[in-house]
Formats: C-alpha cells, sequence, structure tokens
C-alpha cells in the first residue's frame, strides 16, 4: 500500500515536470519572434557594416570594383576584376562551343571531300626525273616548326576543352595530371614557337608574295574542282595564304603568350583578358588551318610530302602543281635524272657530300 502511494507521487512530480518545461517552451515561443521583430526593426542602429556601399557596387557587375590599399602592384586596389567573369562565360559558352564547331566541321569536310574525291592524283604519274624544292635547313625548320606547333595545339586544346571532354572521359583525378603536365610543357616550349615563325619567315618570305596566276588559281580554287590544273609558281596561292596565315596568327599567339606567361611587363588584367582572347581565337584558327595544310601535305595531294621529307620533287609533279616554276628549273637545266639522284643520296651519306643547290633558286 506504501509503495503504490510513493509511486503516485512519483508520477505526479514527472507529469508536473514536463507541465513546467512545456510552459517555459510556450512562453519562450511567444516572445522570440517579437524580439526578433525588434532586432529586425533597427539592424543598421545596431551593426553598420562598412562594406555595405562597396557590396552594393559589386552586385551591380557592370565595371571592376577599386578599392584603396597600400599594397604596391599592378591592379592591387582592386578588389572584384567583373571582367575575369565575362572572359570565363566568353570561353565557356562561345569559345569552346565555337572551336568544337569549326574544328568538327573542317574535319568533316576533308573526310567528305576525300571520299568523293580521293585527293589529287599525279596525273602524267612520275616521270622518274627530279627536281630539288626545299634545302635541308628548309625542311629542317618546317618539322622544327610543325613539331613544336602539334604539341602546343594538343597540350593548348586539353587545356581549353578538358574540363568539357576529358574529365567525363577519364575522371577528375586523372585529369589533374593531365592537365598539369600540359600547361608546364605548354609553357616550356611556347616561346620557341616564336623563333620558329621568325625562322619560317626568313626563308620563306621572298617566295610567298602576290605573283603571277595567284588570282586565276584562287577563282579555280586550284583545280580541286576539275578542269586544268591552274598555274602556278613556287608556291601557289593557297600556299602563300598559309604562310601568311602562319605568320600574323604565328606571332599573335607568341606575343600574347608572352604576356600570359611572364606577367610582369606592367600588362595589366585588361590586357592580359584581352590576350587570352586573341591567343585563344587565334589557336583555334590556326589548327583549323593546318588540318587542310597536313591533308594537302599527305593524302590529299600525291607525292607532295616527298619535298619536305628528301627535298626532291618528280618533275611531273612539279609540271602539274607549279609550271611556272618547273618551266624555270628546266630552262636552267635543272632537272636531275633519278639514277643521278640515287648517286647523289648515296654520296651524301659520306663524307664526300653533294651540297644542295636549290633549283632555279632566282626565279621563285
Ligand atoms: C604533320 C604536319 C605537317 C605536314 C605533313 C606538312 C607538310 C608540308 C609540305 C608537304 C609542305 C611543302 C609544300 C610544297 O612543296 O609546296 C609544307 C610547307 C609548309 N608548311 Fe607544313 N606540314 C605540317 C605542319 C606544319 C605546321 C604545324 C606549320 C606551321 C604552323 C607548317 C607550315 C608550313 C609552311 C609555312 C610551309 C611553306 C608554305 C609556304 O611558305 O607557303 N607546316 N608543309
Amino acid at each position: 500500500m506504501n509503495n503504490n502511494k510513493r509511486s503516485l507521487t512519483a508520477h505526479q512530480d514527472d507529469f508536473f515536470s514536463v507541465v513546467k518545461a512545456l510552459l517555459v517552451i510556450v512562453l519562450l515561443l511567444s516572445i522570440a519572434p517579437q524580439a526578433l521583430a525588434a532586432g529586425d526593426a533597427e539592424p543598421a542602429a545596431k551593426v553598420v557594416n562598412p562594406g555595405a556601399e562597396l557590396w552594393r557596387e559589386v552586385r551591380q557587375r557592370e565595371a571592376p570594383v577599386a578599392g584603396t590599399t597600400q599594397v604596391a602592384g599592378m591592379d592591387s586596389g582592386v578588389l572584384i576584376n567583373i571582367r575575369g567573369e565575362q572572359w570565363r562565360t566568353f570561353r565557356m559558352q562561345q569559345l569552346i562551343p565555337a572551336a568544337g564547331a569549326l574544328l568538327g566541321g573542317v574535319l568533316g569536310i576533308i573526310v567528305l571531300f576525300h571520299l568523293i574525291k580521293r585527293g589529287l592524283r599525279l596525273e602524267l604519274g612520275r616521270s622518274g626525273n627530279y627536281l630539288l624544292r626545299f634545302k635541308e635547313i628548309d625542311r629542317v625548320l618546317h618539322w622544327f616548326v610543325a613539331t613544336i606547333f602539334i604539341f602546343l595545339a594538343l597540350t593548348g586544346l586539353i587545356l581549353l576543352t578538358g574540363r568539357v571532354v576529358l574529365i567525363p572521359m577519364v575522371g577528375h583525378d586523372v585529369f589533374s595530371v593531365i592537365a598539369s603536365a600540359s600547361k608546364e610543357g605548354h609553357n616550356l616550349f611556347g616561346p620557341l614557337f616564336l623563333l620558329g615563325v621568325i625562322g619560317l619567315f626568313i626563308r620563306f618570305v621572298s617566295k610567298n608574295f602576290p605573283g603571277k596566276g595567284d588570282i586565276g588559281w584562287l577563282l579555280k580554287a586550284g583545280g580541286m574542282f576539275g578542269g586544268k590544273h591552274p598555274s602556278a609558281g613556287f608556291f601557289n596561292a593557297g600556299e602563300k595564304i598559309w604562310f601568311w596565315l602562319v605568320i600574323f596568327i604565328g606571332l599573335t599567339l607568341s606575343a600574347t603568350g608572352l604576356i600570359l606567361e611572364f606577367p610582369f611587363f606592367g600588362q595589366d588584367r585588361l590586357i592580359i583578358e584581352l590576350s587570352l582572347v586573341l591567343h585563344g581565337v587565334g589557336a583555334v584558327l590556326l589548327v583549323a588551318g593546318l588540318f587542310g595544310h597536313i591533308y594537302m601535305g599527305t593524302a590529299g595531294m600525291e607525292a607532295s610530302l616527298e619535298s619536305m621529307t628528301s627535298g626532291y620533287v618528280d618533275a611531273n609533279w612539279a609540271r602539274q602543281h607549279h609550271d611556272q616554276w618547273a618551266e624555270a628549273c628546266e630552262a636552267e637545266g635543272a632537272v636531275i635524272a633519278g639514277e643521278e639522284l640515287a648517286k647523289k643520296q648515296r654520296l651524301r651519306g659520306t663524307k664526300n657530300r653533294v651540297p644542295d643547290r636549290p633549283a632555279a633558286e632566282e626565279g621563285q
């Protein structure tokens, strides 16, 4: 009986404790909104954000937000650089999709063209006689520039499109290794491209000025779509256009690349962002041109590559594609018979090396 009485008292105590707790919660809930509302009513009076004005400007996002600083240095007073966001949007929403469309489109056109036309064949077959087209120094220079450019193009495209193209394929970890290796390689070999472009300019500029037959060559699209092959000198109009693209875009890529790689010439962020735009657009255009150049130098034109490997071309190739140059060589007596060339090339492997003599140099 006594036990029952004690347990009833304990239950009553528990009950009153719960009621007390509930009362406290109800009281708090009824007071809290008023207290919060009171706090909302006068926030500025209690805590004034000294940067409020600044952040209002930032949110407008119309121009870079400048502050004041004692740190000496270019743009050190710029708190928020809004143009960085403009560059990012341009890169992600315009440059990358346009690069994909252009490079994919050019590749598609080349493949389609090759499937229909099968490239330009040697109409009269091989003559067995040869003309010297490029000296060794020119070939070494060409392959030096080609190797560096292709490396820079690959690493550059990895940096430009890797997030979109490679991350879904290889994942973040592998991509971070590929991307940082690409960046180091791109920065290391980039400056060498400038030397190559200057070299190409010095060696080839004299043969790339507009000349007789260039307009006709362009109007007939180089004889790509049938009809008689248009007349051309040492280089045809298409090759001249490629040369000037390599020089102008190559110099632009080199200049903007140096601005980006060595940002201590006093260039501010606007210059750097403009350089990024020019560098990206120029690179994509030159790579698109390179697809066409590689095709014409290999599968697109039979026996063309020999000029950049051995230095010699078949006389029939020269007559078909560069008739003015071939005539000048023939007039000069610079045609070399196959056996003579074979002997010459055998000798070139010995100490009694036969010196290269470019054919019809002045007429080119
Ligand atoms: C695998 C890549 C390449 C191949 C197969 C290739 C092939 C050729 C061939 C066969 C020629 C001689 C054309 C002729 O005899 O008329 C040539 C010339 C030339 N190539 Fe390449 N090339 C390649 C990459 C490059 C690159 C990357 C550049 C520069 C960025 C370049 C710039 C030039 C220039 C400037 C000429 C002389 C054309 C002129 O001055 O008008 N090439 N190439």
